[in-house]
């Protein structure tokens, strides 16, 4: 007997979630020092000074529990979004909140609904429940972008035993994203019994105009959630906050689901003062778009494809296997993202840093694909 046995039969065939190596680990293995991590689609700028202040300012307070409710971090979230604070669910992290819809709409025999290439929780959380997992195929190119969602198959896919819908808005690590005229008439094909969840974890990060403003569609179609984080743009990954919008119906049974204490007090605290940083949030868009353009260029210079992204990263085409070059550019002190797992074997995942960190993985690209 091995133990995988014992595991549920979904758990048994999921394969853990690899992150972006940790500095510590690549200084601990491979003896670099100074390197630099453009894995994980982090903030370069760091978290805001207000909610490292906040922060510092309940530390004291770690013996007690935090409020289980959020009451202050759901109240500056409504006020924010003009919602009222009924449909907010709150989760460490919106991996959190992907899960804790999982679990409140998915179980064995029911059916969620994602892409290819899409970001890789979706499997995990459906899997993980014993649901079965409809991909659709991405696009190739002829009706929409290649590598992103393609709308009229994840529609066609949707059976009697579907539950959950997952698109990324944009995606991760494509960086592909979708207009708000096609997911509009896709909602409206979307039958009511089915919740869509629309993760928008880089929307601060779109510049696109014919991105939607997915906000008003809460009111005019109750299946949809959208999951939200402060983990990218609010530069705050290593407190895990994310959340959920939605009907106040779907927020209460995600609330059931939900741990009483899933968010932390110092997260909340410096969630809640990160959301009123207007001028970190500005800073960091702003810094986004110059490291957008500085790789464009790069690409350009160095003659890779890259896949047009929205976010705050790119999926560079290195043309040949990306897991040597990966290694390769570890050994240069500089930590990128091999995609191969998401279908994307000759591709590298580099997320924008700070103009000289972003100068210095160009350069050691350069180096090693000579
Ligand atoms: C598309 C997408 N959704 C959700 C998340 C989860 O982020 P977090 O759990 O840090 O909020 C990520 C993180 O990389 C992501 O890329």
């Amino acid at each position: 007997m091995s133990f995988c046995d014992l595991a549920t039969p979904g758990v048994q065939g999921l394969q853990p979630y690899e992150p972006g190596k940790p500095l510590s680990e690549l200084e601990r293995e491979y003896g670099v020092r100074d390197a630099i991590k453009l894995a994980s689609n982090e903030n370069p700028l760091g978290p805001s000074p207000a909610a490292l202040e906040a922060a510092r300012g309940v530390l004291g307070e770690m013996s007690r529990y935090p409020d289980g409710n959020g009451f202050e971090l759901k109240r500056a979230l409504g006020a924010r979004f003009g919602l009222e604070t009924a449909g907010i669910t709150l989760g460490n992290g919106s991996n959190d909140v992907l899960e804790i819809i999982a679990r409140a709409f998915l179980a064995p025999g029911l059916e969620a609904v994602f892409s290819q290439h899409a970001f890789a929780v979706y499997p995990i959380v459906t899997q993980a429940i014993g649901a079965i997992a409809r991909v659709t195929s991405a696009h190739d190119g002829e009706r929409g972008p290649r590598y992103g969602h393609d709308l009229d198959a994840m529609a066609a896919a949707i059976g009697d035993k579907t539950r959950v819908v997952f698109i990324a808005n944009p995606n991760n690590p494509t960086g592909t994203w979708l207009n708000r005229d096609e997911l509009e008439r896709f909602l409206e094909r979307v039958p009511p019994r089915v919740v869509v969840v629309l993760d928008e974890a880089y929307v601060e990060y779109v510049t696109e105009p014919d991105y939607p403003d997915s906000l008003p569609w809460l009111s005019r179609f109750p299946n949809l959630i959208l999951t939200r984080t402060f983990s990218k743009a609010y530069g705050l990954a290593g407190l895990r906050v994310g959340f959920a919008l939605s009907h106040p119906e779907i927020a209460n049974l995600l609330n059931r689901v939900r741990q009483p204490f899933n968010v932390n007090h110092i997260a909340l605290a410096a969630a809640t003062a990160a959301l009123g940083d207007r001028a970190h949030l500005e800073a960091s868009l702003k810094l986004n778009q110059a490291g957008q353009v500085q790789w464009a260029e790069a690409a350009t210079e160095l003659g890779l494809d890259y896949i047009p992204s929205a976010g705050n990263f790119v999926c560079l085409d290195v043309g040949r296997p990306a897991a040597a070059v990966y290694e390769q550019l570890l050994r240069e002190g500089v930590i990128v993202r091999p995609v191969a797992a998401y279908g994307l074997p000759n591709h590298l995942r580099i997320t924008f840093g700070l103009a000289q960190e972003n100068r210095r993985a160009i350069n050691a690209l350069r180096k090693v694909l000579v």
